[in-house]
């Protein structure tokens, strides 16, 4: 019996002589404060799409931890979600809570409450199966991809107060099969240097920094007022950041305050670095990747130029027998262009990327909504593992496409040169670790122009594989479509080498003028097309021939598409679905 009572009586006793857990206050100009003891993981601040505008700052032990959080939008009448704000590292404190513009109206005025979870509906309808998503907020680039001890990391672009862009974040997540993520706690937060913008991270084996051996090093754009070069190490494995008390290491660049995206690798028994300095890259070199220094500058004349370079990568690969360099660099601000990241094929000498006379500008991806991607560092057996962001937008400033994220990123694709028939391009193949994603196979009997439903669609997660062969010039392709009348037509056009993706029946959402027209890809004439598509309720990846392209585009279908039909002259020699899970 005093087992049951003992804890009422407690609670009883708590409520009558602690008075109320939050004291709030609120003065004529809107500032809000609450103080409360950080009991619990977060605390969930009431919010809405439509609201209003607040800086947030944290106060503990009277110092500010939060100096920089900006845009917090607050509930002004209906709730449409909580934000979450991690105390975890307060726990047991007393802490205070700092608004501005509020009301004593406001859903804020009495409604902060403390919590152990993020109050949301993880999975709604378009949340994606198996691609990363953030469990809330909103993410763009992922950040120092680097594998350690059979856990792929991966840190990335993260507002975590809002579903749209702000407030510069790392944020984390782990894998041990590069398909299915766990997210942990916030690493890199803004602070006076500014926002944390992109970079990576590499592994120090031999301590040439001094914060320990083998401690994972963090290299990333501090973003204020200009751009500059910041580190931060881990000796936990990645889990969680000291910054660097020199930051920064890279003061801002002279020449232009676009100067980002820091990419760092251990070649020749240096520290090289690729960095995007406005419309070109500049390789940087350090003995302890805190003391750089220039090396070369790549870029001027060369490859499309139509917006600001960012985030570079560099890799090696092997080429009919010789060893060939790609440089790939992100280019423009606007997702929603085809073609979003270019690659060069050449040489690096340890200090100087010379490019192959190609006919640049050459694009890693054909479709919309692949953007800034980067490959792992440390990957085992040398493989070239490749991450982008899924450029899932909002649909407006104040309408999110989903509720309580925007993003995620790409399946991992596995990188290599082949060639096109004239000369070598850049193979992205699903990883072989999707593979391992798969869960019933189905063979599809198809017949032109009938709808057939695929097995195990239900949950809006699965891979269609199809091989055409087509009869002649004409076009061919196939159909995705739910019972609302939504659809994706694929249509390929092998006398023109291309494929096209008519999105302007998908589903929901009107998309952007600009991309109602069907997404162009180009893809090499062939004899017949191999097709894998990966659906993920709001994402379409597909691959043709074994890495002569890849095509990701973004979808918003009311209900997920579960029927096939394929259309046009080709044969179908197969035809195969499998449940993703
Ligand atoms: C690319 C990018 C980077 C920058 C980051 C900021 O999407 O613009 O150049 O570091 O996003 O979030």
């Amino acid at each position: 019996m005093t087992r049951y009572l003992m804890p009422l009586l407690c609670c009883m006793l708590m409520a009558v002589s602690c008075g109320p857990a939050i004291q709030e206050s609120l003065d004529s100009d809107g500032n809000y404060a609450a103080t409360l003891k950080a009991k619990k993981h977060y605390i969930l601040i009431p919010s809405s799409y439509a609201g209003k505008p607040s800086k947030m700052d944290l106060e503990v032990d009277g110092a500010s931890v939060f100096e920089f959080v900006q845009d917090v939008t607050l509930a002004k009448d209906a709730v449409d979600y909580w934000i979450p704000v991690d105390v975890s590292p307060y726990k047991g404190n007393e802490v205070t809570l700092k608004l501005t513009g509020v009301s004593q109206s406001d859903p804020v005025y009495g409604g902060i409450k403390l919590s152990d979870t993020i109050d949301m509906d993880y999975d709604e309808p378009l949340r994606m199966v198996y691609h990363f998503t953030p469990l809330f907020g909103w993410n763009n680039d992922p950040n120092g991809l680097f594998y350690k001890d059979g856990i792929w990391h991966m840190y990335f672009q993260h507002n975590p107060y809002s579903v749209f862009w702000g407030n510069m974040t790392w944020g984390h997540a782990t894998s041990k099969d590069l398909i299915h993520w766990t997210q942990h706690d916030n690493v890199l937060h803004p602070d006076p240097l500014g926002a944390i913008f992109s970079g990576s991270a590499v592994i120090d084996k031999d301590n040439t920094a001094g914060f320990g051996k083998d401690a994972v090093v963090a290299i990333y754009t501090s973003d204020r007022n200009g751009e500059r070069q910041s580190i931060a190490y881990s000796t936990d494995g990645g889990y969680s950041f000291t910054k660097y008390a020199g930051n920064p290491v890279l003061p801002d660049n002279p020449a232009t305050r676009d100067f980002r995206d820091p990419k760092v690798y251990w070649i020749g028994g240096k520290w090289v670095m690729a960095i995007s300095a406005r419309q070109v890259v500049e390789f940087y070199g350090s003995p302890n990747l805190k003391d750089w220094h220039l090396l070369s500058r790549f870029g001027e004349g060369i490859g499309s130029h139509r917006s600001v370079w960012e985030c570079p990568d560099l890799r090696k690969f092997e080429y009919e027998g010789k060893e060939k360099w790609v440089l790939f660099v992100t280019i423009g601000q606007d997702p929603n262009h085809a073609n979003n990241t270019q690659y060069f094929i050449g040489d690096f000498d340890g200090e100087r990327f010379t490019a192959d006379p190609l006919p640049y500008p050459l694009w890693v991806d054909q479709g919309v909504n692949q953007y800034a991607g980067v490959t792992y560092a440390n990957a085992p057996d040398d493989r070239t593992v490749f991450v982008a962001w899924l450029t899932s937008s909002a649909f407006s400033s104040t309408m999110p496409a989903t509720k309580f994220f925007t993003g995620g990123m790409t399946l991992p694709h596995e990188l290599s040169l082949k060639s096109n028939g004239s000369h070598p391009i850049l193979a992205s193949v699903p990883s072989p670790e999707v593979y391992a994603a798969r869960g019933k196979a189905s063979s599809l009997s198809l017949k032109a122009g009938e709808r057939t439903l695929i097995p195990g669609s239900a949950n809006g997660a699965y891979e269609i594989d199809l091989s055409f062969t087509p009869a002649g010039p004409e076009p061919f392709g196939f159909i995705l479509s739910n019972d609302a009348g939504e659809k994706v037509v694929y249509t390929f056009k092998p006398s023109e080498g291309r494929l096209e993706t008519d999105r302007s029946q998908s589903g929901l959402q009107a998309f952007p003028k600009e991309v109602a027209s069907p997404v162009v890809s180009v893809i090499p004439v062939r004899d017949s097309y191999k097709v894998q598509l990966f659906y993920d309720r709001m994402v379409s990846e597909m691959f043709v021939n074994d890495g002569d392209a890849v095509a990701t585009n973004c979808v918003y279908p009311s209900a997920y598409y579960d029927h096939v039909e394929v259309f046009g002259s080709a044969a179908v020699s197969s035809a195969m679905s499998y449940e993703m899970k």
